[in-house]
Parts: structure tokens; sequence; C-alpha cells
């Protein structure tokens, strides 16, 4: 796989203390420049490309590169530590610069800087994406004291900006309601974005956000930041306004509750934080980050991903093996490629019939599926689908063997009830012990049923009154961090031993969506609300960072079990068709004419989805500021486009005009083709089966015939 952490490295420069010494990273678009005053790091500017001419920089811009706490400072600091002798102050001195190629279009700097009494060094490393404009920026902290430091504050990134105003957009939700956006205006103060969940951390707060300078953000205008931490565990962004109206950004890991004890000599590796900055708003923010996860934020992000049938709206806990072979063998007749078991198969003392017991006993339960999962298996691959299945092996009913076995394991503290969320209980994955457990019911798994060809990870629960039996006392506040590292180092070692194996990241619906760990998995579940017309939103959100490859889009049955609202099976194909399509309902239970229907939308998806897959997004109508939502993928090369269209809200006498469409070839022309309507279905598209210009297009638009609520369309450009 192409994870972010390479180890091919180039030398290119090396360079001591030296005064006045500019230090630049680069991308194709933009420059981060530091300067060495004094033996300190300061950052002289962040945005678009410099060149050369640094003296054009506004004067007066040089703010700490990594603000430190006892040299003065008064406001958020990066680093904040007690040294082992109890000083509590730290002064970072610059010591030498290294630059190294680290990978095709791939430049590493890393800046040493050291504590100018003690022997604390923290090393600044950036890794800069040319092509793609992202930088990713960590931290690595260590020192060799005579004794412990507790790390207080440990951020991956700082960045100073200086602008007349500053407009935050977040990414907030809840389960079901994931990825809302809100945007807010900084004022003085700071501003705090953080998770304190540990795991599921994604829950409430993202930690990907996007920043406009001078004013609210846009669609395809203004100066714009988007940073996302590649973290799993709790994070915090920090924004804070001094009264100089200067803006100053801290990402890292969540401090709160989790000051570390960092032994001598041990390396504190911080989460990278992903940023990237553009002139033209969010558009361009969400293309640099599509790019960029495509090729090294999530894994084979070059490559196709399979059509599926999940069972968990079709069955739920209800099943046996004679209605999962039924459902198999209408997966294969609508031509989907996987089917997809989702929970309820294991457990026998305890089984798993409803969310009360079973987790943690990963056994196949014999009264429901007594051939095992080598049956189910065997049913796929006779029917020509692949199999897949779900687990949550970081998670432990309180009826389950495991518990009985191993109540040391789950994270609690003592004298205290343990606090059941989902009815579970959740594994202390800073015990290697309990990572090998982990890893093992994952592994033995796909050792038995080398057959399987996709898992769905799932995790159900957050962390809430955090203690380890593992952790000696005076580390137990090491608890998050040592759960996320573990989790982390398990996912790699799934990886290495099952690298045929696609994985989905599921969290209760999205409670994952970040990168630290996309790069080990294929695909993420954004929601378990699989409502066509809530979807549009929590989808939009989700598309200002990840790229529709990674979304996974399930068509589900109406009356939609989440909000009970009714839409046409053409907009529910049209929705899950803007990432990853797969199906959660029981086929045997559709009528002819939806079966129909069904089967020649999954054959358009599979002719169109590798421009869904790679195509640059191009977001034309919000469905938070219009009650009509369209967007389009286009090729890199510009020769194919697909659109697609939403009425979300039939306003009588409201009239909208034609969209203008973006992204296309203004000298090329296209033909216009409107896909996906259904067997015998004639097209109301004015430009249907003409040829129109692709100037004409982006500059008049094209008018929709999208008059009925729930109305929605799918276009298809070709370069004619
Ligand atoms: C979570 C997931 C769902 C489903 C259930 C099974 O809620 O998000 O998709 O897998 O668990 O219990």
């Amino acid at each position: 796989m192409k994870s972010f952490f390479s180890s091919f490295l180039v030398l290119l420069t090396v360079s001591f203390a030296c005064a006045g010494e500019i230090i630049r990273i680069d991308t194709k678009d933009n420059s981060l420049v530091f300067k060495v005053q004094d033996q300190k790091l300061y950052q002289l500017w962040f945005g678009a490309k410099t060149g050369d001419k640094l003296a054009a920089l506004p004067q007066g811009t040089a703010f700490p590169a990594y603000a430190t706490f006892g040299t003065g400072e008064v406001n958020e600091v990066a680093l904040r530590v007690t040294h082992a002798d109890g000083n509590t102050s730290t002064e970072l001195l610059f010591e030498s610069v290294i630059k190294e190629e680290s990978g095709p279009g791939i430049v590493q700097t890393r800046i040493s800087l050291k504590d100018s009494f003690y022997p604390l060094r923290v090393d600044l490393v950036f890794k800069a994406y040319f092509a793609e404009n992202i930088i990713q920026q960590w931290a690595e902290i260590s020192h060799s004291e005579d004794g412990r430091v507790t790390l207080y504050n440990f951020a991956s990134a700082q960045l100073s900006f200086k602008a007349t105003s500053y407009w935050l957009t977040q990414l907030h939700g809840d389960w079901g309601n994931e990825m809302n956006l809100k945007e807010s205006r900084l004022t003085e103060g700071i501003k705090i974005i953080d998770s304190k969940l540990g795991a599921r951390a994604t829950m409430y707060a993202t930690p990907s956000f996007l920043l406009s300078l001078d004013a609210p953000g846009a669609e395809t205008q203004g100066e714009t930041i988007g940073a996302s931490l590649a973290w799993p565990g709790s994070f915090q962004v920090a924004l804070e306004v001094n009264r100089m109206q200067e803006l100053r950004l801290l990402a890292g890991i969540n401090p709160f509750a989790s000051q570390y004890v960092l032994d001598k000599n041990e390396l504190f590796k911080t989460p990278a934080l992903l940023y990237t900055y553009t002139n033209g708003g969010r558009g361009q923010v969400s293309r640099n980050f599509h790019r960029w996860a495509r090729k090294y934020g999530i894994r084979d992000g070059e490559k196709s991903r399979m059509t599926l049938l999940n069972n968990w709206e079709a069955t739920y806990f209800d099943f046996n093996e004679e209605k999962l072979a039924r459902i198999i063998r209408d997966a294969a007749s609508l031509d989907l490629e996987l089917f997809l078991l989702d929970d309820g198969w294991f457990g026998n003392k305890y089984p798993r019939n409803n969310d009360q017991a079973g987790l943690g006993d990963w056994q196949v339960n014999k009264k429901k599926l007594p051939n095992g999962i080598g049956f189910l298996v065997k049913e796929s691959q006779k029917n020509n689908v692949r199999f897949g299945i779900w687990i949550e092996p970081e998670m432990v009913n309180p009826q389950s063997e495991l518990y009985e076995n191993h109540p040391e394991w789950v994270i609690a503290q003592p004298h205290r009830p343990p606090i059941l969320f989902r009815n579970q209980l959740i594994l202390d994955l800073a015990n290697p012990e309990v990572q090998q457990f982990v890893f093992n019911a994952v592994d033995d798994l796909l050792r038995a049923n080398p057959g399987i060809a996709y898992v769905k990870w799932d995790c159900n629960r957050f962390i809430q009154n955090g203690g380890s039996n593992y952790l000696p006392a005076d580390k137990q506040s090491n608890l998050q961090i040592g759960y996320a590292r573990g989790l982390l180092s398990v996912y790699e070692k799934v990886n290495k031993a099952h690298p045929g194996v696609q994985l989905m990241l599921c969290s209760g619906g999205g409670g994952r969506m970040e990168y630290g760990s996309l790069p080990y998995f294929h695909e993420y579940w954004p929601s378990d609300n699989t409502d066509a017309i809530q979807r549009i939103f929590i989808q939009w959100g989700g598309s200002m960072f990840f790229p529709a490859i990674a979304s996974c889009n399930h068509v589900s049955t109406v009356p939609n079990h989440q909000t009970r609202r009714v839409t046409p099976l053409k907009l529910r194909f049209d929705v899950a068709m803007m990432g990853k399509m797969g199906m959660d309902l029981q086929p045997g239970q559709m009528s002819a004419e939806e079966f129909a229907f069904s089967k020649s939308a999954i054959a358009t998806y599979k002719e169109i989805r590798e421009v869904i897959f790679r195509g640059d997004l191009y977001r034309l109508e919000s469905p938070c500021e219009s009650n009509r939502a369209s967007l389009m993928y286009v090729t890199e090369d510009k020769t194919r486009a697909i659109f697609f269209g939403f009425l979300l809200h039939r306003k009588v006498g409201e009239f909208l005009p034609g969209v203008k469409l973006q992204g296309l070839d203004p000298e090329k022309s296209y033909l216009v083709k409107e896909i996906n309507m259904g067997p015998g279905k004639n097209s109301y598209l004015s430009t249907h089966g003409k040829v129109v210009n692709g100037s004409l297009m982006m500059t008049s638009g094209i008018s929709l015939p999208l008059n009925n609520e729930y109305d929605s369309i799918v276009i298809e450009l070709t370069a004619h």
C-alpha cells in the first residue's frame, strides 16, 4: 500500500544554524516560509506561492513557528512541558534543516529545534506534495533528561495569519446527521473545535475545517485554507484571534486529560496535520484534498471499488442460512459484485441476536449458521459474488465469554461502575495483549475463510471515564493516546497480513471520518442514515475533504428506516451513485418494475463509476443554500463528466434558473445525454442528445427538467 509514511528518502540539502536563514516549503501553488532570527524559528508566510519575491511580503508578519510556554508567551502555545526537574518553561532554538526527496514529487523538510538548556528536542517535519498542493506537518518530541518529562500541550502544527477577518467552517454532527457545515466569524479570543471521545472521535465534531480570509467562505473564489488532522483519537483545533487581529491556529491531539508522560529517549510523534491553501475557494480545497487522498491518503485510492449488497437494513439480526442464501442470489441477479454480511453472525453461549450480547466472541453462531461462514462464502462464489463480513473487534458486551474471561481488558475506572453505551464496553487498546487479541479476531476470521474479500470494521461507542488496568498509576493520562496508537498498529498489521482484503471504515455511521485511519481503509460509511434527501447533505459535507471513491452510499427501502421519508427509487440511486454505490435492502421484496430499474441503474453505474471515482468534483448548487442541489465530476483530461441534480423541495412560483456547469474545457463541445432514466423512459432535458459547447454550458448554463419534489437527474457529457 502507498502509506504516506514511506521510507524512501533522497537527501537534497542539509544546513545548520545560520542567522537570517530562510526555509521554504513549496508546492506547485503554495509557499510556507520560515526565517531563523536570533536562533529562533519564525513563520514569515503561508499562502500563495511567493517565488523568490520575499521582499514583497508584508512587513511585521513574522510569527513564532512553534510557540512554547515559558518564553514570555501570553497566547495559546504549541508546546508546554514540565521538565524532569520541575521547570515548566521551554525555549526552542534552531539547530538544523534537512531537505530530502521522500518520493516522486514529495519533498520532506525536517527542521530541528532544541531547548536552550535542557536536552529536549523538537523536530518539525513537513512533507510537501508538490502537484497536489498539500502540506503534511507533524512534530517529533524527545528528551534525554534524567527522569520523565510531562507534555501538556503538543500541537502537530501551528500556523499564523494576518487578515481583516477570519471565517471558520466546521463540520459538525451526531449519529444519523453527520457532516453539517457551520460557518462563523472568529472574534477575539479562542474558538476550540475538539473531540474528547477517544474512539469514534468524529461523531460530533471532525478534525477537518475550512478557514476563509477576509470574507465568508465561497465555493469558487476567495483565500481559503483547508486542514485535516490525521488521527483517529481525540483532537483539538484552537483558533485564537489576538488584539492585533492576528490569528494563531493550533491543531493536534486533544491535550485535555491527556498529558503525556514521556520517558527518557522515547520518541513522541504527533499525528500529521494536512493542509492546503488556495485563492479559488472551497471547491479548490476539496479538489486538492481529493487528488492527494486518491494517491496517498486512502488505501488503493487509484483502484476501482465493488458494488455491494449489505443485509443490515434488509434483516438486521434476524437471519439464517436460507434467508442469506436468497439475498446472495438476488445480489447476483442484480449484477452486484459483493454481498456484505452485517452484525449478528457470531456468539454461541451469548448469541448475538440483538445488541445486548455477544460482542467479543467472534465465533460463528451455530444455530443461525450451522455450516459456518464457509457455506456463505461458497454460496457467494457459486453466484459469482464476492463475500464481505462485519466485525467490531474493539468492543465487548458484558454478556460475552470474552468479558467473563478478561474483565480486566475493558476501559473503566476502579471503584466506579462501568459505563455502558449500546450495551457495550470498549477494550483497552493501550494494552499490547489486547492489541494482539483484536488483531487475532480479524486475522483468524480471514485465515479460516480465505474467500472473504471485504471487511466492514465498526466501532459503536466512544471512551468515557477512561481508566486502564494495563497502564501504571502515573501514566493513566497516556490512555487515549495509547489507544489510538494501538488501534493504528492493529490496522497496519491487518493490512500487511491481508493485502488483498478491502476494508470499510465504519463507526456507527461516520464516527471515524479522518485521514489517520483512511490510509488503511478503502472506503468509509458516512452515516447510518440512508435517507436519500438527508444523505445529499451528509455527502455534501463529507465531500469537502473526502473523495467520492471513499464514500459508501447505499440505496435502501422506503419508508426510510431512519426518517420514514418516502422517496422515488431513482432519487435513491442517483444519490448513491455520487460515490461508491451499494444497496441495503431485500431485493426479493421489490416489485418487478423496481427490480428492473435497479438492474439497469447498476449497469449504468458501472459504466460511469470511474469518472466519479477519479474525476475532479465541482459543487454547483449547495443543498444548504437552495431548494436544488447539483454537482459534477470531470475527468482530468476533461473529456468526460457526470452531472447530478436534485430538487429537494418544491416551492410553487419559485423560478430556478439554468445551472452553470464548471470544470469543462471551454474549447470542447460535449454530447449531452441524460442517463439512469430507467427502462423505456424518455428524457425531458432540452439538451438531451445534442452537442453543446463547453464554454456555453459554463457561462449560460443548462436548464434542468426538475419540477416535482424529489425529481433528480444524471447527465453524461462526452467530449465530441
Ligand atoms: C452500526 C453501523 C451499522 C450496522 C450496525 C450493526 O450502527 O453503523 O451500519 O453495521 O452497527 O450493529
